[in-house]
């Protein structure tokens, strides 16, 4: 039973045969694309500088039949990154796939701000994405189709309060984003942006948990949601999904926002409870 549910995943999916890198797979969102994505077929790296959480996820994969492997990386570091490329083509064989998905937080106001915090939100957040890139492309051209998929947020296209360094990292995503899209095309690879909205992750429950309410705290910010519910990582990882495979193809340079409707209106008071918020009924 074990092995045929093991041999089940083999050659096929939508990522069969292909190699997909994810920054920040131990937790969140990049470990919901890890996991998805072995699901589809891929051997997976997952990268992060938190290695034993990152074994955990590729045990996971590997214990319900996926390939996966864990590489510890500090995604700030060039060196590191270059290491951790290296590692995923000899172990891996290929590079297919980056996902450039490993982002934290400074909470606080500019002014308050040091240049070392500074760096370091910039480091994590965008100059990753450069050293990503910088080190995967001779791999990427050599698969003839190579996929890279960057993560934005809704603070991508407007201010987040008491966030200045995090929204500033997240608008200069999409310009290296639309860069590598038109400077890359040649080679064939495609460069797209996901910009996600209140994703249920440990990022956002560390936030969340400095109020006095952590729960009331999140139905609150959903009032201001279209829909009225927060996103899953699976919700992410599907998009991310798409721009990695052919589902995509002919697509570049653009960003996806997927935040429940939170960016449709300038204000918004969700007036009582929505569709969403329940199981949709049988057809
Ligand atoms: N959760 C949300 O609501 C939300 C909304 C919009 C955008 N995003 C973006 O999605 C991405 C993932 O966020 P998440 O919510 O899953 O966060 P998370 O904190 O749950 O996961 C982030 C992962 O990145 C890793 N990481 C942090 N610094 C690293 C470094 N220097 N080197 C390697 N790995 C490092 C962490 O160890 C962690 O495993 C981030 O870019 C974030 O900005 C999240």
């Amino acid at each position: 039973m074990a092995t045929a549910k093991k041999n089940s995943r083999k050659g096929q999916g939508r990522l069969a045969g292909r190699v997909a890198w994810v920054s920040g797979g131990a937790s969140g969102i990049g470990e919901g694309v890890a996991e998805l994505f072995a699901r589809e077929g891929a051997r997976v790296a997952i990268a992060d500088n938190r290695p034993a959480a990152a074994r955990a996820v590729a045990r996971r994969i590997t214990a319900t039949g996926g390939t996966a492997i864990a590489l510890a990386t500090d995604v700030a570091n060039e060196r590191s990154v270059a290491r951790s490329i290296a590692a995923t083509v000899k172990k891996l064989g290929r590079l297919d796939i980056v996902i450039n998905n490993a982002g934290i937080v400074e909470i606080g106001d500019l002014h308050t701000h040091t240049e070392a915090q500074w760096d370091h939100v910039m480091g994590v957040n965008v100059k990753s994405m450069f050293f990503a890139f910088k080190h995967a492309f001779p791999h990427l051209r050599d698969a003839t189709r190579g996929y890279v998929v960057n993560l934005g947020s809704i603070s991508s296209f407007v201010g987040q309060a008491r966030t200045p360094v995090y929204t500033t990292s997240k608008h200069a995503i999409l310009g290296l984003t639309r860069s590598i899209a038109l400077d890359y095309a040649a080679h064939g690879i495609r460069c797209n942006c996901i910009c996600p909205g209140i994703t249920e992750t440990p990022m956002l429950w560390e936030h969340l948990n400095v109020r006095s309410d952590p729960r009331a705290a999140l139905n609150e910010r959903l009032n201001r949601v279209a829909m009225g519910v927060s996103l899953s990582p699976l919700d992410i990882a599907k998009t991310a999904l798409y721009f990695s495979c052919e589902d995509s193809s002919g697509i570049t340079g653009t960003s996806l926002t997927i935040d429940c409707g939170y960016l449709t209106a300038a204000e918004w008071q969700c007036t009582g409870p929505t569709a969403f918020q329940q199981p949709p009924k049988a057809p």
